[in-house]
Parts: structure tokens; C-alpha cells; sequence
């Protein structure tokens, strides 16, 4: 056992702790009037993601005021579309909007391959996080999965029911086929160049996961996330970093989404964690407060969060997180006191 390691790799490395380490997703965001501050002065969200300094400067921000044992990449999972000139605006109370999202099967036979140079300005973010942080504390990049980043790219903007999208894979599974291929090789080239700028572990967001049915989910993404995961553990460059995998949702058993090859799952907070503790010695744990608990009193916070330490007490790699992202009505004070609760007990 290595002493000195920080416990967010221990915990990747299934080891039991008596404290877990705590990071949060979107732990950079809205929520902190620190990052509105930043935000202001950019119109367009994903300008602000290619300006590296301001990258370091928000990735830095709730570690500083929290003490969070773990930092985030400042980015977003819309940067390959993007570079695939689909061209993406993040548009105030809309989210991303594609001003050239894939219409039609042509589309994709004529996408513009992913140039991993049009995103230097995430690896220069990369890089300054990682000489800007403390020693002691781990960098996660990250990357959509591929069937995530074909569903916006497709529908061209967020929906609740991604109609356009599911209709397309219906109607043209070759090339949605195609689609998730060169999005599968990009993803896997963008997070080499992230892990050779300095990440120490990836996390794979399949955020549209609860969109497939069973058997398309089994087609359309978990096997792309496999192959995705494959090339990453078989490069010598990448094989030693650990995988987090977050899925939405996805309608196929806890056991099918631990591929062999993940170390660790992201749980979404409509997990039932008796069920995911079957999960032992094969893959480390990571979630799952319900974001929405942290609108409720101090009492029931403490409540909701001690039962899901007790539930992972000896669970061989436990990491607190939420089961998604705070959400930006979320009050800071909460996330301050969340993180001492599980700290002092
Ligand atoms: O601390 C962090 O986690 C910051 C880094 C980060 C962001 N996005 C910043 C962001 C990460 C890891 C992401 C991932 C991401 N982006 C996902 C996967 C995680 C998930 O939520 O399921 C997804 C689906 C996206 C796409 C995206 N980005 C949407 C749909 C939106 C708009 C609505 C929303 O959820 O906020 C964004 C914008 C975005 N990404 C913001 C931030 C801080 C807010 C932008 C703003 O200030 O206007």
C-alpha cells in the first residue's frame, strides 16, 4: 500500500478508508457566485471554455473554498462537436444549440473528421490546472460518450424526449453506426491528449443513456463505450489511468454497465444502492445523494447522507459524489456543510 497516494486513487483502487473522498459534479458551476463573477464576462459559454486561464481559474475555484479532495476539468462534453464544425452556442435558459447539427445520413458520410488540434486550448487548460493545484490532489478529465454526443449532435439542442434523434437512428442505423464510430475514435484521441497533458483519471458521461431502449442501449452505446474503454486500457500512454463511468439512467442491469474494463461506476440518484453493493471487488462506487436533497433542511441532509455512508461503510472504494450535477439554485452553504458532515464523522 502506497501511503502517500491520494484517497481518491485509493478508493479508485478498491481500498476501504474510513473517510471517503469527496468531489462533486458541476462542482464548478452556477450555484457559486465566485464563477458568475467569471461568467459575466463572457457571452457565449463555450468561449469562456477556450480561454485556458479562466479554464484554471474555475477548476480551482471550489477547491479553494470547499477543500474538495478532487478537481474537475473546466470544459464541456460539447467540445468535439464543436471541433467537427457543428459549430455549438450555449444560449441563456436553452442550453447548447447546434447551428449545424447532423440533418441527414450525407451528413455524417460528409462530417469533417475530429482534428484533436482544434481542442489545444483543453489541453493547455489541462495543463495549467495540473501545475496550479495542489500536489495532493488528483485531475479528472472527461469526454461525453459517443452515444451522447451523437444524440445532441443529432437533435441539434437539449429536448426532453430527443424525437429527431431517435427517429434518425431508426431510419438510418448504418450511418448512426458510422456516426458513433468516428465519435468513438475522437473521444479516444481527445482523452489520450488529456491524459499526456496531465489528468490522472478520466470520467465517461453518458448522460443520454435513459434514452435507449434495452437492446438499443446495448447496440447504440454500452458497446462503444466498451470499445472506448478497450483502446484506452490497451495504450501504453493511457493504460494505467483509471475509468469512471456515469450513466443516466440506462435501461440494462448494474452488471452490464461494470464492463470488465471500468474501475469505477458513477451511480445516478435513482440507483438503488442495496443492489449496487453486489457490485463488491469488481468495480469501485461513486454518488449518489440526490442533487434535490440539498434544497432541504441541514436535519435531512445529515440523514439522507449518513445512510448512504453507512450503506458503502465497507464497500472496497467508495467515493461520495451526487448523482448528478448541483444544480444552480443549490446554496453554497449547503455544499460547505455537506462536505464537513462527512469529513467529521
Ligand atoms: O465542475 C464541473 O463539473 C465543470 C465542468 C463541466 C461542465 N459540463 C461545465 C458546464 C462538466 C464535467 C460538464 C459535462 C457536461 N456538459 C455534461 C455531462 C454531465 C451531465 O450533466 O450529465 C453534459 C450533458 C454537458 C452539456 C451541457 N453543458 C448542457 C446541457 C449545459 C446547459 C445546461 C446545464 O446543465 O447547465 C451545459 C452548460 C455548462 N457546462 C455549464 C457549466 C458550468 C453552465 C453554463 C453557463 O454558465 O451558462
Amino acid at each position: 500500500m502506497n501511503l502517500s497516494q491520494p484517497i481518491f486513487l485509493k478508493a479508485l483502487n478498491k481500498e476501504i478508508l474510513d473517510t471517503p473522498p469527496i468531489w462533486y459534479m458541476r462542482q464548478a458551476g452556477r450555484y457559486m457566485p465566485e464563477y458568475q463573477a467569471v461568467r459575466k464576462n463572457y457571452k457565449n459559454f463555450l468561449d469562456m471554455c477556450k480561454d485556458p486561464d479562466t479554464c484554471c481559474e474555475l477548476a480551482l475555484q471550489p477547491i479553494n473554498k470547499f477543500n474538495l479532495d478532487v478537481a474537475i476539468l473546466f470544459s464541456d462534453i460539447l467540445t468535439i462537436p464543436d471541433a467537427m464544425n457543428l459549430n455549438v452556442k450555449f444560449i441563456e435558459s436553452q442550453g447548447p444549440v447546434f447551428n449545424n447539427p447532423i440533418r441527414s445520413p450525407d451528413d455524417i458520410l460528409n462530417i469533417q473528421q475530429f482534428d484533436e488540434s482544434r481542442l489545444l486550448y483543453v489541453y493547455k487548460a489541462v495543463s495549467n490546472i495540473k501545475s496550479a493545484l495542489p500536489k495532493n490532489i488528483p485531475l479528472i478529465g472527461f469526454s461525453g460518450s459517443p452515444w451522447t454526443l451523437a444524440a445532441y449532435s443529432i437533435e441539434g439542442k437539449s429536448s426532453k424526449d430527443f424525437l429527431v434523434t431517435k427517429n434518425f437512428i431508426d431510419h438510418n442505423e448504418k450511418e448512426t453506426h458510422l456516426f458513433l464510430k468516428i465519435l468513438t475514435e475522437a473521444c479516444f484521441t481527445y482523452l489520450k491528449k488529456q491524459v499526456e497533458s496531465g489528468i490522472d483519471v478520466i470520467q465517461i458521461f453518458d448522460s443520454w443513456a435513459n434514452l435507449l431502449s434495452k437492446k438499443n442501449y446495448a447496440i447504440y452505446s454500452l458497446n462503444y463505450i466498451e470499445k472506448l474503454v478497450s483502446k484506452l486500457k490497451e495504450d501504453p500512454i493511457t493504460s494505467n489511468i483509471p475509468i469512471i463511468l456515469f450513466a443516466r439512467s440506462p435501461k440494462c442491469d448494474l452488471d452490464e454497465l461494470a464492463l470488465s474494463n471500468i474501475d469505477c461506476l458513477s451511480l445516478f440518484w435513482d440507483v438503488n444502492q442495496m443492489e449496487s453493493l453486489k457490485l463488491s471487488g469488481k468495480v469501485s462506487i461513486q454518488g449518489n445523494l440526490d442533487p434535490k436533497i440539498l434544497l432541504e433542511s441541514d436535519e435531512i441532509i445529515k440523514k439522507e447522507t449518513f445512510k448512504i455512508l453507512d450503506t458503502y461503510k465497507n464497500y472496497p472504494g467508495y467515493i461520495f459524489n451526487l448523482g448528478h450535477g448541483i444544480t444552480p439554485n443549490i446554496n453554497p452553504e449547503k455544499i460547505k456543510f455537506l462536505t464537513e458532515i462527512i469529513r467529521s464523522r
